[in-house]
Parts: C-alpha cells; sequence; structure tokens
C-alpha cells in the first residue's frame, strides 16, 4: 500500500477502463487505486470519465470523476473544492492531459500554438497553483508533470507540443525551488513513444511505426503501464527526498 490515507487527483485521466485502451491518467489511476489511494479522475471528456471511475467503485476502490478543463482556472478551484469536499485532503496532483497537432511551422495556425501553450504549459501552471494551499494544509504532497521527451530533444513534427513539453520542463524545476521547504514536491516526467488513445491511431500507420521503432532502442514502443509505474513512484514517498527531477521513460530514445 505505497499510497495508503493518499489522496490524487488526476488530469487527462477520462480513459480508464479495464479492457478499454488506457492513457496515462487511467493506467496511473488504477496503480493509484491499488496502492491505497483515493483518486479523482477529472477530463473534459464527461460520460468516458463518468464510466470510468463507476468502473473503479465497482472494484471497491475510492474514485469520483469530475469536468475539469485544465485550461480555465475556475474548473480548477471547482475540482480542487469537490476534491476537499468529499476526501478532505489532496496529496497528490498529476497534471497530464494533453493534444497534440503535427506540423510545419510554416502551416502552423496561432489558435494552434496557443492552444497547445493553454493546455500544457498553462494548464500545469494552474493546476500547480490551485492545489499548493491544500496541500500545504495536509503539511505537504507530490505533483508530477507530464512533459516528454520532446520537452528535451526536438521535435521535427510537433513545434508546438515541443514548445510547452519544454515550459513544462523548467516550470516543474522553479515550482520546485519554490515549494521545496514546505515539502511540496515537483518532478517532471518525460515519456517516450507510448501507445494510448492519443496515439494508437498514428503509431499504428506501419510507415510511422517503424520510424518510431528505429528510433526506440529496446525495440518496442511503451504502454501507459510503462509510465505509470513511473508516476506511481514519484506520487509516493519512496521519491520523498526528489524534486525538480525529470524522469525519462523512453526505452532508451533520449540516450543516443
Ligand atoms: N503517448 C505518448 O507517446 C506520449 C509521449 C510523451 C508525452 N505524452 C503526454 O502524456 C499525456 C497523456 O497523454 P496520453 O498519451 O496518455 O493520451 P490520452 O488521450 O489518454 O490523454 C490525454 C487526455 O487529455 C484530455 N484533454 C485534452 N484537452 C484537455 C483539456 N483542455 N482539459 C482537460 N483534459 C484535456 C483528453 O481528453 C485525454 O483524455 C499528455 O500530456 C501527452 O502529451 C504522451
Amino acid at each position: 500500500m505505497r499510497l495508503e490515507n493518499k489522496v490524487a487527483l488526476l488530469t487527462g485521466a477520462a480513459a480508464a477502463i479495464d479492457g478499454e485502451l488506457m492513457g496515462f491518467g487511467g493506467a496511473s489511476a488504477h496503480l493509484f487505486v491499488r496502492e491505497g489511494a483515493k483518486v479523482v479522475l477529472t477530463d473534459i471528456r464527461d460520460e468516458l470519465g463518468e464510466r470510468s471511475a463507476a468502473a473503479l467503485r465497482e472494484r471497491g476502490a475510492d474514485a469520483i470523476y469530475r469536468h475539469l478543463d485544465v485550461t480555465s482556472e475556475a474548473d480548477w478551484k471547482q475540482a480542487v473544492e469537490d476534491t476537499m469536499e468529499a476526501y478532505g485532503r489532496l496529496d497528490i496532483l498529476f497534471n497530464n492531459a494533453g493534444v497534440a497537432f503535427p506540423s510545419k511551422i510554416e502551416n502552423l495556425s496561432e489558435e494552434t500554438w496557443d492552444l497547445e501553450l493553454a493546455v500544457h504549459a498553462k494548464g500545469a501552471f494552474l493546476g500547480t497553483k490551485t492545489v499548493i494551499p491544500a496541500m500545504r494544509r495536509g503539511g505537504g504532497g507530490s505533483i508530477i508533470n507530464t512533459s516528454s521527451i520532446m520537452g528535451i530533444v526536438g521535435s521535427p513534427t510537433t513545434p508546438a507540443y515541443s514548445a510547452a513539453k519544454g515550459a513544462i520542463r523548467l516550470f516543474t524545476k522553479t515550482a520546485a525551488l519554490q515549494y521545496a521547504a514546505e515539502n511540496i514536491r515537483v518532478n517532471s516526467i518525460h515519456p517516450g513513444y507510448a501507445t494510448t488513445p492519443l496515439t494508437s491511431e498514428r503509431f499504428s500507420d506501419p510507415a510511422v511505426n517503424e520510424v518510431l521503432l528505429d528510433k526506440t532502442p529496446m525495440g518496442r514502443l511503451g504502454t501507459a503501464e510503462d509510465i505509470a509505474n513511473g508516476v506511481l513512484f514519484l506520487a509516493s514517498d519512496e521519491s520523498a527526498w526528489m524534486t525538480g527531477t525529470e524522469l525519462v521513460i523512453d526505452g532508451g530514445m533520449t540516450a543516443q
């Protein structure tokens, strides 16, 4: 029970139904409840999110779903208020919501640029800002921000996404410095190419699949569980002396 008595809020976590393809949020929610946490799933896909929370409850978990568009400060306030009302504390925030729109820079619209920056960078900022008071009241907490390998090395296909993921990487370190003394830890994860609802269509195209496998020394794409295991470690007290770090989980892609 690595997360006993802890309460976690996860964004972008609507896809969490056993037997269906899960994202990092859904897979992490499953590991979190297995390890004793109460979970608040959030997303903008409300119907799927409600079904996921109900399925977790059927397995005996403490789980609720709330609508949370991570670009809306009002939604953040409501979701954190609901979490405190339901469970009385908030120990873990997994900032995970994401969107990806491949494009050449000359064809990239201002709207798409703004959306990528809003969902990833502003989302991580608003989430961190909103949970800090609740975590402080509980004596500390762990915030895990989802960057990417594309926040470390350049991406040939996703300029706005890479800019946003790079922003998350350094926002994480600044947040870590500001709240280290209050035992609120902030770390980033950097997944490589993994099959999830966000990527399965694109990554299963044989031509794309071949390129990605070629770039991945371990010879397979990642799974949501590969990433969730790292998220669980950063969420738990096993990483108690880690803050401002980058956890790369990429089958060796950025080692070369
Ligand atoms: N799959 C990969 O290969 C990969 C690699 C590196 C990083 N990532 C990142 O991991 C995170 C999770 O993605 P995933 O691959 O598990 O896919 P996913 O589709 O399961 O998760 C993304 C979720 O974010 C939600 N979302 C989109 N806009 C939102 C908004 N404004 N507010 C709230 N929720 C919103 C979507 O509805 C979706 O459920 C994303 O940040 C993604 O960029 C993914």
